[in-house]
């Protein structure tokens, strides 16, 4: 049966809502996205369900977390098909601002985020996590939601998040969700979407060689040696070219040093296929 979820454009209408479940004893649960919904996102709203008793799902492509030259404007809309997805999950409120909202024009406030939020991503997107943890900062206070939901796809996103909710004394659950993949173990992930048949094709190396590289470090395979090669069989497959391809603690994300596993040690890669820059990461 189709659950047609409660849309709503303005703060004022948000608020309302919010305070007439809160008003009746219902938790909720936030998922926030950009819209271009997929399974991955629609796993984050089932998860949601497992929490709360309503789950709010916000769109909004957010200026703030692109940089110049970066894909914002071609970043694709699909609101009417993120809806229909949304009603199937089930999703109970879809909140949907437009950018004036957001940021009106006295919009004078950043936020600067650095520990978990330095290196690996903020090496080739200096200002991405600071536009994230600001949207993100933004919707938690306007939904006050009980628990919000995050992709581990979006790994160091994750970690960033989770530390910003602990400096800020934000009164929210963060749940970290396993990353959503395609039957030949492909992330989902809004930019595939861009890709045709070839480029899906070399996409769904990207996992392949990255499980590789885990295993033969996980067997003791020397770890820069492995990240090494891993690099060379990602050029060699036809990726244009490899941003890192790290090991970090999974809590930290700091670098691992000495080359030493630890147990919660992660594999992080990043790098650009046919135009798109792909990330994924797995656990060693
Ligand atoms: O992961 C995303 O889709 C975005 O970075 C987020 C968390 C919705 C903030 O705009």
């Amino acid at each position: 049966m189709t659950h047609n979820p409660i849309i709503v454009r303005t703060l004022t209408e948000l608020r309302g809502q919010i305070w007439q479940w809160r008003g009746g004893g219902e938790s909720i649960g936030l998922v926030p996205t950009m819209g271009a919904l997929h399974d991955g996102h629609l796993s984050l709203i089932r998860l949601s369900h497992k929490y709360a008793s309503k789950t709010v799902a916000s769109i909004f492509v957010n200026p703030a977390q692109f940089a110049p030259g970066e894909d914002f404007e071609a970043y694709p809309r699909t609101e009417a098909a993120d809806v229909a997805a949304l009603a199937s999950a089930r999703c109970d409120l879809v909140y949907i601002p437009d950018t004036h909202s957001m940021y009106d024009e006295g919009h004078s406030t950043s936020i600067k985020i650095t520990g978990v939020a330095q290196s690996l991503e903020t090496d080739h997107r200096p200002t991405f996590f600071d536009g994230v943890a600001l949207v993100v900062a933004k919707l938690l206070n306007r939904v006050a939601p009980d628990f919000t939901i995050f992709g581990e796809k979006d790994y160091q996103q994750l970690a960033t998040i989770r530390r910003l909710v602990i400096d800020l004394d934000m009164p929210v659950k963060i749940i970290g969700a396993p990353i959503a993949r395609d039957a030949h173990g492909l992330a989902l992930s809004s930019r595939n979407r861009y890709f045709d048949e070839g480029a899906l094709t070399l996409a769904r190396k990207l996992n392949v060689i990255m499980f590789d590289c885990a295993a033969k470090m996980g067997a003791g395979m020397n770890v820069d040696a492995a990240a090494a090669q891993a690099k060379q069989d990602f050029l060699d497959a036809g990726f244009e070219s490899v941003d890192y391809v790290a090991v970090a603690s999974a809590h930290s994300l700091t670098p691992l040093s000495g080359g030493v596993l630890d147990r919660t040690s992660r594999l992080l890669v990043a790098l650009h296929c046919r135009g798109v820059r792909l990330i994924d990461n797995c656990e060693i």
